[in-house]
């Protein structure tokens, strides 16, 4: 078992390139299978959902090859249309593949998720609106067979919420339909946006990505992609928290500010100093924190990727702070772990009030989930004592070089594996 150990208590300082978002990297990857041939990706994070995702791309027949942040995938003429449970399990993401192998095979057969540590996290508007384009399903000892005997067909999807997933789903199975498909209540991310000009590279027509109704005019073709991954800003939000939580002076770079609106906002009324460039954040951390209030919402509202990290911070704030998780039904496991190191976090269903305290106190923790992880090494940043952050390997799965930076960034931190 890996573990990261955490002694608390120095103020970072200096400064960090973060790498491409893991949300879009994965989603390109599915967009590949679009087309045969040669594709290339580059500012591509070494992270372990990245790799988890190339084996899924194999079992349909692409091969792979990376070369430092730059990925080449070959994606063959024929592919076989399925991702396998011991896949889907490991990465929710792996859904994806659905809309892309309908659009380019005409047929799917795909482990369905189940929940996890989120709640339910069903797929009903994926398969409605892949329906809609004219795919039928059918569940088959827990693997949904798809079909599209009679070709994709653009038409009008309205979302019943703006799900991240769906639209990417429903953006695939499009491109390369009959005619025109409008998308409206889609999704807004930054990483949607950056998937419709991976997609256009390859040839897609697609207006209105990033906003709440996406046109996409069907292709009869498209052609491998050269693309560039757009910055990850919940690995930005996470070194800029770094800084806050222990009242150190923080420069990500090579991020976009822009894409992280309402989380600085938010933690500028903590009380932190901002200043940002054209694709920097510079953060000054107070000594103590103020207590703030948010609610977590699809993009621009404040991201649910970001809610354990900052709820670390107003955990040491002078005040009492009220937070509601609108995303997940279930994002509240670090809470209890939280706790342990002297935080007072309480939940009342979907809301999260945290009675500031002056100082938290080392101990071991559990790394629950990527940014629930996060979270914890950033909370033993500020512990008195040892923190040891138990099963790691979550945070890796969406950090490249974790514990490297935040040393370079003079912390005092290792990783240990331990004996389970
Ligand atoms: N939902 C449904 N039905 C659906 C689809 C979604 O009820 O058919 C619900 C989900 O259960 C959830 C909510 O809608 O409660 C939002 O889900 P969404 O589809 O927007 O999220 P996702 O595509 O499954 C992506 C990110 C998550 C991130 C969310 C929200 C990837 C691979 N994952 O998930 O990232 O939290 O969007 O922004 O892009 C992470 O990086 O740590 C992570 C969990």
């Amino acid at each position: 078992m890996e573990q990261i150990v955490v002694t608390g208590g120095r103020a970072l300082g200096g400064s960090v390139q973060v790498c491409g978002a893991k949300n879009a990297v994965l989603k390109h990857l599915v967009a590949m299978l679009l087309a045969p041939g040669e594709h290339r990706l580059d500012n591509v994070p070494g992270i372990a959902d990245v790799d988890i995702m190339c084996r899924v791309l194999e079992h349909i027949g692409a091969s792979a090859r990376r070369d430092g942040s730059r990925l080449t995938v070959h994606i063959p003429d024929d592919l076989r249309p399925e991702a396998p449970i011991e896949l889907v399990r490991k990465m929710r993401a792996s859904i994806l593949v659905l809309g892309a192998l309908l659009a380019r095979a005409g047929e799917a057969r795909v482990a369905l998720p189940g929940g996890d540590d989120f709640g339910s996290r069903p797929i009903d508007m994926h398969l409605d609106g892949l329906e809609a384009l004219g795919a039928t399903f059918e569940l088959r000892h827990g693997v949904l067979h798809a079909a599209a005997p009679g070709g994709l067909r653009g038409t009008e999807v309205t979302l019943e919420f703006p799900s991240v997933g769906a639209t990417e789903n429903v953006l695939f199975g499009a491109v390369m339909a009959q005619g025109t498909t409008v998308i409206s209540n889609a999704a807004r991310e930054p990483e949607i946006a950056d998937l419709a000009a991976a997609l256009s590279s390859m040839g897609a027509r697609i207006d209105g990505a990033g906003t709440s109704t996406m046109q996409i005019h069907g292709v009869g073709e498209m052609a491998p992609m050269d693309h560039r991954v757009v910055p990850d800003r919940l690995e930005a939000g996470t070194y800029l928290i770094a800084g806050a939580i222990t009242g150190g002076e923080v420069t990500v770079e090579r991020c976009v500010p822009s894409h992280l609106r309402m989380e600085l906002r938010k933690l500028e009324e903590a009380g932190c100093e901002i200043e940002t460039g054209d694709d920097w954040v510079r953060l000054a951390g107070p000594e103590r924190p103020q207590a703030v209030g948010f609610s977590t919402l699809p993009y621009p509202g404040f991201h649910t990727d970001m809610h354990p990290q900052m709820v670390a911070l107003l955990s040491v704030a002078e005040g009492t702070s009220v937070i509601t998780e609108n995303i997940y039904e279930a994002r509240f496991r670090y809470v209890g772990e939280l706790n342990r190191l002297g935080a007072d976090v309480t939940l009342e269903g979907q809301h999260v009030l945290i009675r500031g305290v002056e100082a938290l106190s080392g101990c071991p923790v559990d790394a629950c989930d990527i940014r629930a992880g996060a979270a914890m090494v950033l909370a033993g940043l500020r512990a008195e004592g040892y923190t040891e952050v138990a099963n790691a390997n979550h945070i890796d799965r969406g950090y490249q070089r974790f514990v490297p930076n935040l040393e370079a960034l003079g912390a005092d931190i290792r990783r240990e594996t331990v004996e389970a």
